[in-house]
């Protein structure tokens, strides 16, 4: 036994991990007004500044600090070195890939949550937190259109939902004998679902990529050929996942006919809404996408279409069950797990230890009204309308499909001139639209071509950086035909 004497009244002394009092506030100051001047300054700022980041600055060999450094000092280098040196996608002019958010008030959740630290693995350790993120859940499920008594889980973002999902499905139709499962997408999908399938121990090799129509959407057709002659060749087809907005095109698959032929073949139905689902909130769009609330599961990401901080996704699903099925285990030093109205969460992912994410999705649902969300996403669908319909009378621009939400890809054609050579003029029109870094395009390969792609899906973009855009765009053409 170690022998040691304690004083009866240790002398008072803040505990060196621990900020309190007088620092706690100081800091927290500091930090406020150092977010408050990003936030305010975003206008102005660059879309992308990344080649700020400099491979050889000394800091990135710096050994473990021994001792403690300056917060001052710290926090003028995170905000001076190591935040501009990115791509901005806070900014009002980040068109690219699928925007993201950066809501203040899904930030505020996250330091509070972090804060206060409550266990929300388990109901039993935090009950009202469990419910707060419960509650928060079933409002995403009611706003999603999913029937009554639907949930599902929070996760870190849309590849993870639909990894939990594909697990669920594979346990539930297969068990553990599962080598001869076959998945169906359509050939536009997200590359998360390659991966997914291949992390799920299925291989690539059974996955089917279903043929596209002219608007790059699924082919039922297609898809009931498929599932056929995997029958027929003794296989068990299992799971298809349709889009709710392609990444590439930004493509709504026909989720009614997809439901339709998943209940006809027993097959579990995945919805990747990752882009597009926050769109049922929309009245003039909620027909463009009847068919989601059909699915057995359904991705949605409130860190894109929710305007939510980076690592929020959401999987919903009808039923509960398989997802418990599949992600349960239980040990001996663990409270008793909840049976009916309440839930565990560590029971429905991967994860046991996990974050208290509801509270980033739950507080910006209450502090702004529903409303506001649904708002700024007609104002995303009427800009997407205005840029396409400006950009469509152009006469040497192609874009082979109108957009079904807020993106589309688009592409500037020469006369005379060879596929490859046209495509690096492409590549040059999207190097000139991005130089000036007010605004940032993307781009990808469809059918083997390149294409420039437009995404409209930032709660910051407004009628005055999309005019500005517009111009951009238009001076952009007009150097390209030049050479
Ligand atoms: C259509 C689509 N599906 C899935 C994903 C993957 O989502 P996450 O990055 O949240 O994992 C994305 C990401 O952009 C996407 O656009």
């Amino acid at each position: 036994m170690i022998e040691k004497d304690f004083p009866d009244n240790p002398p008072p002394r803040l505990n060196e991990l621990d900020t309190q009092s007088d620092a706690l506030r100081w800091l927290l100051d500091k930090t406020g007004e150092r977010l408050a001047d990003f936030i305010t300054s975003l206008p102005g700022q660059s879309t992308d500044s990344s080649a700020l980041f400099d491979p050889e600055a000394s800091w990135l060999k710096d050994p473990p600090p021994a001792a403690p450094t300056d917060a001052e000092e710290l926090l003028s280098f995170l905000f001076d070195k190591v935040i501009p040196a990115a791509y901005n996608p806070a900014s009002p002019g980040y068109l690219a890939y699928v925007p993201g958010g950066g809501l203040f008030s899904a930030a505020l959740g996250e330091l509070i949550a972090g804060t206060v630290n409550r266990y929300t693995g388990c109901w039993a350790s935090a009950p009202a937190a469990v419910e707060l993120e419960t509650q928060a859940i079933r409002w995403l499920c009611e706003l999603m259109g999913m029937p009554e008594g639907s949930l599902g889980v929070l996760t870190s973002g849309a590849s993870m939902s639909t990894l939990i999902a594909l697990v669920a499905a594979r346990e539930k139709h297969l068990g553990e004998e599962f080598s001869r499962g076959v998945i169906y997408s359509s050939r536009e999908i997200h590359h998360s679902i390659p991966k997914a399938a291949r992390i799920a121990g299925l291989g690539e090799k059974n996955l089917r990529l279903v043929e596209v129509d002219e608007r790059f959407r699924m082919r039922p057709d297609d898809l009931r050929k498929k599932i056929q002659a995997d029958r027929e060749a003794g296989l068990l087809p299992f799971f298809v996942c349709s889009s709710a907005g392609t990444v590439n095109t930004g493509s709504v698959d026909p989720l009614e006919e997809i439901a339709r032929v998943a209940a006809e073949e027993g097959l579990w139905h995945h919805v990747d809404g990752a882009y597009g689902a926050a769109f049922r909130l929309v009245p003039e769009l909620a027909e463009s996408l009847s068919g989601m609330e059909l699915a057995d599961s359904l991705a949605v990401d409130p860190h894109k279409g929710l305007f939510l901080a980076y690592g929020t996704g959401a999987l919903l699903v009808r039923d509960m069950a398989p997802l418990r099925e599949a992600f349960q285990s239980s040990a001996s030093y663990m409270p008793e797990m909840q049976e009916g109205e309440h839930y565990d969460f560590c029971e429905f992912t991967p994860e046991l230890s996990r974050q208290w994410r509801g509270l980033r999705l739950w507080l910006p649902l209450k502090l702004h009204g529903v409303d506001a969300f649904r708002k700024s996403l007609e104002l995303k669908r009427e800009l997407a309308l205005r840029a396409w319909n400006h950009l469509r009378k152009v006469e040497d621009v192609e874009i082979p499909v109108a957009p079904d939400l807020s993106l589309f890809m688009f592409r500037q054609e020469f006369e005379n001139c060879k596929p490859a050579e046209e495509d690096a003029r492409n590549q040059r029109l999207l190097e000139r639209i991005n130089q000036d870094r007010r605004i940032m395009l993307t781009g990808t390969i469809v059918d083997g071509r390149f294409y420039l792609r437009l995404c409209i899906l930032h709660m910051r973009t407004d009628h005055a950086r999309l005019d500005e855009a517009l111009s951009i765009i238009s001076d952009a053409l007009e150097e390209n035909r030049e050479g």
